[in-house]
């Protein structure tokens, strides 16, 4: 079953750049349907030139791919950056796209169009990927395990999906990309400059420039549950005493020696569903640690000479700001008394204004410094020290 055009394409209004509430489209769109909304951010004006995308892509420390097509042969090329300058000069007219992972972590205004999504947790976003490509550029016809936040930012693109679950998932396996062997869409659109389109994991979705054309996608994360069970597991075993054995008092005479009957088999999963079902509290604290440790591509580098706490409030009075680290990955959770904040999979006592001022991420100026506890601006030399947060001196 098809879904209707109706349901699936909207225009922003001034209130609400989704076209609909937060609230609406959590109910009616997230994690479940497509939605293309035309419009959503009026008069677009691109954070990043196409230059500075290659300038990113000759970096070490970008992540980067140069993803070409050759239409006569149906062959794909991908070459992993970083890039050198020739390597551009050297590429076709045509049919080829550069695409560069967590820009929002090198670039600030990047980083800035972030904040259109916080009505969904910050620890389910991953990054922005942006991607220049020359006309009849492309990635191929796919499917992600994410949901993602296409938003055209330069030029046009062609978008096509296929809203069918059911349609076939299988991949070719003559190209490293895992490009669908077979995709016929059910829905297209050409989409310009501010036009952006949702879509939820498991949609089969082709994106194609038409001419030279820059798309920003926001993407999410979620760890697979394996991932999940196997880190959890880990957490558990570490705090579990060696004594915790298997038990089996009062079990009745084996009928045959080389069985695991069923008694037995009761009595094991039991042991693992008891190991496992731990309460509220124990439960935030592992999953705040892991979310906070998942995906990080970068860790951070602590300070070479740690500040001593005289020295901090010195350099604050001085008018310093402290800026994030744009790799630490931060959340918050509420704790018998105030919270407990999470960075990098460290948890820290705080009080939960702090909690939830530390992780919307802005700088903090010297003046809202000056009005902490010694415990609060301790935990703040502490995320210093760790490179999580760096001082800085005061813009004024
Ligand atoms: C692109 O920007 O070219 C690809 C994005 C995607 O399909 O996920
Ligand atoms: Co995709």
């Amino acid at each position: 079953m098809g879904i209707s055009d109706s349901m699936i394409e909207t225009t922003a209004t001034s209130k609400h750049f989704l076209g609909m509430s937060p609230a609406a489209f959590l109910r009616d769109y997230w994690q479940q349907r497509p939605l293309l909304i035309r419009n959503a951010f009026a008069e677009f004006s691109s954070p990043l030139a196409p230059d500075d995308l290659a300038g990113l892509a000759c970096e070490d420390f970008a992540l980067s791919r140069l993803i070409a097509h050759n239409p006569a042969s149906d062959r794909w090329t991908v070459r992993n950056g970083p890039f050198a300058e020739t390597d551009f000069a050297d590429l076709p007219e045509s049919h080829w796209t550069l695409l560069v992972q967590d820009v929002d972590k090198w670039d600030a205004d990047v980083a800035g169009l972030l904040g259109h999504f916080d009505f969904l947790p910050s620890w389910r976003v991953d990054d922005v990927m942006v991607s220049y490509a020359e006309d009849g550029g492309s990635v191929g016809a796919h499917v992600d395990h994410y949901d993602v936040f296409l938003i055209q930012g330069l030029g046009r693109r062609r978008w096509q999906i296929n809203t069918d679950a059911n349609a076939p998932k299988r991949f070719r396996d003559d190209v490293e990309l895992k490009l669908l062997s077979e995709f016929t869409p059910s829905h297209e659109w050409l989409l310009g400059p501010g036009d952006m389109l949702y879509l939820p994991p498991g949609i089969a979705h082709h994106g194609i420039a038409e001419g030279a054309c820059l798309t920003f996608s926001v993407g999410m994360r979620a760890p697979a549950v394996a991932e999940m069970i196997t880190d959890f597991a880990g957490f558990v075993a570490e705090r579990m005493a060696d004594e915790m054995r298997y038990s089996d008092a009062r079990i009745l005479p084996a009928k045959a020696a080389g069985e695991i009957d069923d008694k037995a088999l009761e009595k094991i999963g039991q042991t693992l569903r008891d190991s496992l079902a731990v309460d509220a509290s124990t439960l935030r604290g592992w999953f705040g640690s892991f979310i906070t440790r998942y995906r990080a591509a970068h860790e951070a580098v602590p300070r070479s000479k740690p500040l001593n706490p005289a020295e901090f409030i010195r350099r604050l009075a001085a008018g310093a700001q402290l800026q994030f680290n744009p790799w630490t990955r931060l959340a918050w959770s509420k704790a018998a008394r105030g919270a407990t904040l999470f960075v990098a999979g460290e948890a820290y006592p705080c009080p939960r204004s702090l909690a939830e001022r530390i992780c919307g991420r802005a700088t903090l100026e010297s003046s809202e410094l000056a009005t902490l506890d010694t415990a609060s601006l301790d935990l703040l030399l502490t995320l210093v020290n760790a490179g999580h947060l760096a001082l800085s001196r005061s813009r004024s």
